[in-house]
């Protein structure tokens, strides 16, 4: 039976944390969807007086201490109720699931939170994934069986679009 640790991630992990954000990218069935490099996950994490996003990391605790779980977070904002931490990825490697790791990396983030002061954790989950199994169980909400809400996106080209014509 392996031990593990869970830590910090420091601005070298962000090689091996670019490797599972790609796992996880599998697992959710879009394989090209990561765009992202390592020196980008370095400069928004590490590199910056303002870091964009934390993260967790779990890795097996021995001699070659392999990557195996992760956690990455960012403080949104709510103006009903201010500061909110959003977990972005929790990712643990096939064969290390089952073991607690996953709820262990979950209970990180809740903690990081609290002591950064925020007043909820916020996700999204794809309605196929078991994960939403994982989540009702630690007590979240689904919102948009609740309320209705539904994650929107625009793209970078749209983006673009719609600036054309703005003056501040
Ligand atoms: C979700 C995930 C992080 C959980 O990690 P884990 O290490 O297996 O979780 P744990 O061992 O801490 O399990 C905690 C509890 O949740 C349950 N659970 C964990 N994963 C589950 C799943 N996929 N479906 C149903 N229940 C699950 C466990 O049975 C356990 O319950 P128990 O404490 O009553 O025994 C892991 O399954 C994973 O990486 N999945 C693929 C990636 C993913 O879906 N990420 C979320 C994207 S939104």
């Amino acid at each position: 039976m392996n031990n593990f640790i869970i830590r910090e991630a420091v601005k070298e992990d962000c090689k091996e944390i670019r490797r599972l954000i790609q796992e996880l990218a599998d697992f959710e069935k879009m394989p090209n969807g990561p765009q992202i490099d390592t020196k980008v996950l370095e400069d928004d994490g590490f590199n910056s007086e303002h870091p964009i996003f934390g993260c967790i990391v779990a890795e097996v605790d021995g001699e070659n201490k392999e990557m195996i779980g992760y956690a990455l977070y960012f403080i949104a904002y709510s103006t009903w109720m201010g500061k909110a931490i959003y977990l972005e990825d929790i990712y643990v490697s096939p064969q290390f699931r089952s073991q607690g790791l996953g709820s262990k990396l979950f209970d990180t983030i809740a903690k990081k939170g609290l002591e950064l002061g925020c007043c909820r954790m916020d996700f999204r989950v794809l309605n196929w994934n078991p994960a939403n199994e994982f989540y009702a169980r630690k007590g979240a909400v689904d919102m948009t069986r609740l309320e209705g809400w539904h994650h929107y996106s625009l793209n970078k080209a749209n983006m673009e679009k719609l600036t054309s014509k703005t003056t501040v």
